[in-house]
């Protein structure tokens, strides 16, 4: 986009009281002043106008329903279930009308990691990284259904020349580059209690990413709807980059989803908590909703619990949906109606004297859209698909402790570990029955139980201080004896 005038954006802030954005104008070089020309063009200002009188200026009441009900949902799948949907979403594959989306905006600072968070090396013997674990799964299915299936990666700003880099670097995993798309969510403002937009520069306003529901319109402006379109793909699979078990475009749930003709369908998974750090989703006046964990106290009905002690509204959102590429549309078309969230958060400023400061307590405010809440918009209730854990959602937000690289670590262990026990391998376990060595099984080589069993049929697997089956279904770790 060209960046505006200088009289044309100085017009626009004084109109929206934000003059004091030019206020370090005279002493700026004229880079700088180009940068801030630049930054304030993509601003819109008329929108950040209505978020803080409606948001800061002013508490909002939040929402209120006379009925907040659980969600019905379709139980989890395994052999005895009708395998109608199982076939409907395998055809869509063999069809070539599924793409996988994945929203990668966030960087690995709370893994303690300097760099997009996909980047982070996850697998425990060879360093592979969520991107290339989710990368492998897409060879494998590409592979089984003689298939394309088109990679849209959500990049931030801040992330996106360092992702391009590391996929770039990494030969793009193997997957053809053409067939994957890198789309760039935007930035909104950040503002003070007053509603000022804060300076984290003298010619630099802060901004942050406008939350996953920006890639409705990331999709479009970075032209993944039309890339899907020009190749006949009305099947988006979403998911989020640090869900390193995710399946990346499970043919059941496509199922489900297609023949419901469906506009948008979610996964959940049963909360093993009332304060676990996940959305959940339930029906408000009759309409689907997820209700994000951050506002569960203004719904305290959703902390209650069933007769046998387990959260009664029992569906948490693992954050897996898949989208048609006619609902991205109509969604971005109407993306004024899509609601926004606010974090009051700590933001570095300069002062008056041009010097940065970096807040002790939280100073202003970041705004977000979330991609669930897209769900309110569906014409039709959505499709509801229960999964059970593992193999499924194994999320990775923190480095130790619950939902962290080393929980999913372990749980590598113990899934994998089972599938190695039914191709006749001995597994050094704990008395707790946790699995005591990393284990690690190519996707691209299985993916799932059954396709291990079968390939790994008269292979030699050898279990030292840890296992990892390559690709190829080679033992690369411990190394083969030559
Ligand atoms: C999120 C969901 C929560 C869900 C949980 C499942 C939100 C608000 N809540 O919580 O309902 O139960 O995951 O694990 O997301 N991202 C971007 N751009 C942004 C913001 C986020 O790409 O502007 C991506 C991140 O890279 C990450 C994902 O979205 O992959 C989730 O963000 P995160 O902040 O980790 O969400 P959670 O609070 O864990």
């Amino acid at each position: 986009m060209m960046a505006l005038s200088e009289t044309h954006l100085r017009e626009k802030a004084a109109q929206y009281g934000q003059s004091h954005l030019f206020r370090f104008w005279d002493g700026l070089s004229s880079s700088e002043r180009a940068g801030l020309l630049d930054s304030l063009s993509q601003v819109d200002f008329a929108l950040m106008d209505t978020l803080i009188k409606s948001w800061v200026l002013h508490e909002p009441a939040p929402e209120h329903f006379s009925r907040i009900e659980p969600v019905n949902v379709i139980p989890p799948v395994d052999e005895n279930s009708d395998r109608t949907a199982l076939d409907a979403g395998e055809q869509a594959l063999r069809d070539g009308r599924v793409a996988t989306f994945v929203v990668a905006g966030g960087q690995g600072t709370r893994l303690g990691f300097d760099s997009p968070k996909g980047a982070y090396p996850i697998g425990p013997i060879t360093g592979k990284s969520l991107f290339h674990y989710h990368a492998e799964k897409i060879h494998n299915l590409q592979r089984r259904y003689e298939t394309v299936i088109p990679w849209y990666v959500m990049v931030s700003p801040t992330n996106d020349g360092q992702t391009r880099d590391y996929f770039r670097q990494e030969q793009y995993f193997g997957l053809r580059p053409d067939n994957i798309l890198f789309v760039r969510q935007r930035v909104v403002p950040c503002v003070d209690a007053t509603g000022k937009y804060i300076l984290e520069g003298p010619g630099q306003p802060a901004v942050s990413p406008n939350g996953h529901g920006g890639s409705i319109q990331a999709l479009v402006d970075g032209g993944a709807i039309k890339h899907a379109e020009s190749r006949g793909i009305d099947v988006l699979c979403y998911f989020q980059v640090d869900n390193w078990a995710v399946k990346v475009a499970d043919p059941w749930f496509i199922g489900y989803h297609c023949l419901a003709n469906a506009a948008m369908s979610s996964k959940c998974h049963r909360r093993n908590d009332l304060r676990e750090a996940v959305g959940v989703h339930c029906l408000c006046d009759g309409v689907y909703r997820v209700i994000e964990y951050s506002e569960l106290d203004l719904y305290p009905q959703l902390l209650e619990r069933d007769a046998t002690g387990a959260p009664r509204y029992f569906a948490g959102n693992p954050a897996i949906h898949i989208l048609s590429t006619g609902f991205v549309k109509y969604l971005n078309e109407h993306f004024d109606a899509f609601p926004w969230h606010k974090a009051h958060k700590k933001i570095p400023f300069v002062n008056e004297q041009g010097a940065l400061i970096k807040p002790d307590a939280p100073n202003g405010y970041k705004f977000e859209t979330f991609v669930f809440d897209a769900l309110r918009f569906v014409p039709h209730p959505p499709v509801a698909l229960e999964i059970r854990r593992p193999g499924e959602y194994t999320p990775i937000k923190q480095y130790e402790g619950v939902n962290s690289v080393v929980a999913a670590r372990q749980s590598m262990a113990d899934y994998w570990g089972k599938w190695l026990e039914k191709a006749g391998c001995s597994i050094p376990r704990a008395a707790s029955g946790a699995c005591c060595v990393p284990i690690e099984i190519s996707p691209a080589f299985a993916l799932t139980e059954e396709e291990f069993i079968a390939k790994a049929r008269g292979r030699t697997l050898v279990i030292g201080d840890g296992v990892a089956v390559d690709a190829a279904g080679e033992c690369i770790h411990p190394p083969p004896r030559r």
